[in-house]
């Protein structure tokens, strides 16, 4: 089997960061960004609401949402960052792809257009891939890592170029597009996003605008749908991996094993899981009367203590170790990586570049 690490490092251009809410995606992607920049790859990592201090450490905490940010530019070193702002993302496809300046401008001030644009289910997710479609056309990077947002499941991020396209082959949503009004009844029974959307404004004068609003549209939802497409099949591509990112919780393991599943269902390759913030192996101690021995009776109540923190940390170290064995064993060949969970979160470039050290190195 080819080695995980050098095929993340030598033969992918983009890597998605995926894994259950909390367990240290946007850490990791920074992480591997760092790392791959440091082997001479041209790097842009896509984050999605870093914590503020890791913001602070990649340049981004005062940069323009969207704007790609140079964290490290040394002679052989290209690190570049962006924070993902999903209106943005929407926006600048409508400019590119309305069918004049003005359709443009009318389709963004719609209130139509507002009131969906950011509430469609799977927007966000949508507006990474668009985004990173962006970055991949714009050619200035060789390796993108895509950090994720938190979803209860893996298959809600790649899934969204699906849903958009569903909602834009939606009957109703055709059928509203050519012939108005009478479209309205059909969009009501077609598509709770757009219903739901329906109720947040209210009222009549919104079926009218809708129609119109998906008219002007036509030509827009025509480019979000062949993005769509291609991303699935830049998803599926050899050009993709996947770092799982997962905690050495029992339930983080069983919500991995489930990501697996879903992951390889889809087509796409999973290079490996990282089990982050993990607790080492203790090893086992002295025998306790040994211990007793040595350091007499009247040392008895402090061993009491140490002997049961030093049972909490065996019992803890035991848990990454079944956790490993488990992941590993649910899959043949899978590589798991690990990071140990640091006293201090890892958020500065020194840092991070110590976590990237100990997960890919
Ligand atoms: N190895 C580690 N040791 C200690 N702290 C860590 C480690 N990895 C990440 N953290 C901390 O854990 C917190 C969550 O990390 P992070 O924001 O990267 O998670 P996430 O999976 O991106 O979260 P979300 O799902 O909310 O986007 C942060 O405060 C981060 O600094
Ligand atoms: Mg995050």
């Amino acid at each position: 089997m080819a080695d995980s690490t050098s095929t993340v490092f030598q033969d992918r251009r983009l890597v998605l960061c995926v894994g259950p809410g909390g367990v240290g995606k946007t850490t990791c992607a920074a992480a591997l960004g760092l790392h791959a920049a440091a082997r001479g790859r041209k790097v842009v990592v896509v984050t999605i609401d870093p914590a503020r201090r890791l913001a602070q450490a990649l340049g981004l905490e005062d940069s323009t949402p969207g704007e790609v940010v140079s964290v490290v530019r040394e002679p052989d070193v290209h690190l570049d960052a962006l924070i993902l702002d999903g209106a943005k993302v929407f926006e600048s496809i409508v400019r590119d792809n309305a069918s004049t300046p003005q359709t443009a401008e009318k389709i963004l001030s719609s209130r139509m257009y507002q009131a969906t644009a950011q509430r469609l289910s799977g927007a966000l997710e949508f507006a990474a891939m668009a985004r990173v479609q962006m970055l991949v056309d714009a050619g200035q990077h060789d390796l993108i890592v895509l950090d994720t947002p938190p979803t209860a499941n893996a298959i809600d991020f790649l899934d969204a170029p699906k849903r958009v396209r569903e909602l834009i082959d939606n009957p109703g949503a055709r059928l509203l597009a050519g012939t108005g009004r009478l479209g309205a009844r059909i969009l009501g029974l077609g598509s709770s996003v757009l219903s739901k959307t329906l109720e947040t404004i209210g009222g009549g004068q919104f079926i009218g605008d809708l129609g119109a609003f998906l008219r002007e549209f036509a030509d827009v939802l025509e480019e979000f749908h062949r993005r769509g497409g291609n991303f699935e099949q830049l998803l599926r591509s050899r050009a993709t991996g996947v770092l799982l990112v997962t905690s050495a919780s029992t339930f983080s393991v069983r919500e991995a094993e489930a990501f697996l599943t879903q992951l390889a269902d889809y087509g796409l390759r999973v290079d490996a899981v990282v089990l982050n913030r993990i607790d080492k192996t203790v090893p086992e101690p002295p025998p306790r009367e040994q211990l007793e021995a040595s350091l007499g009776p009247e040392h008895r109540d402090q061993l009491d203590r140490i002997w049961t923190a030093y049972a909490g940390a065996r019992a803890l170290g035991e848990r990454t170790r079944r956790s490993i064995e488990a992941i590993s064993s649910s899959r043949a060949n899978l590589q798991v990586w690990t990071a140990s969970r640091q006293a201090d979160p890892p958020d500065t470039l020194p840092e991070l570049r110590e976590l990237g050290a100990e997960i890919f190195g």
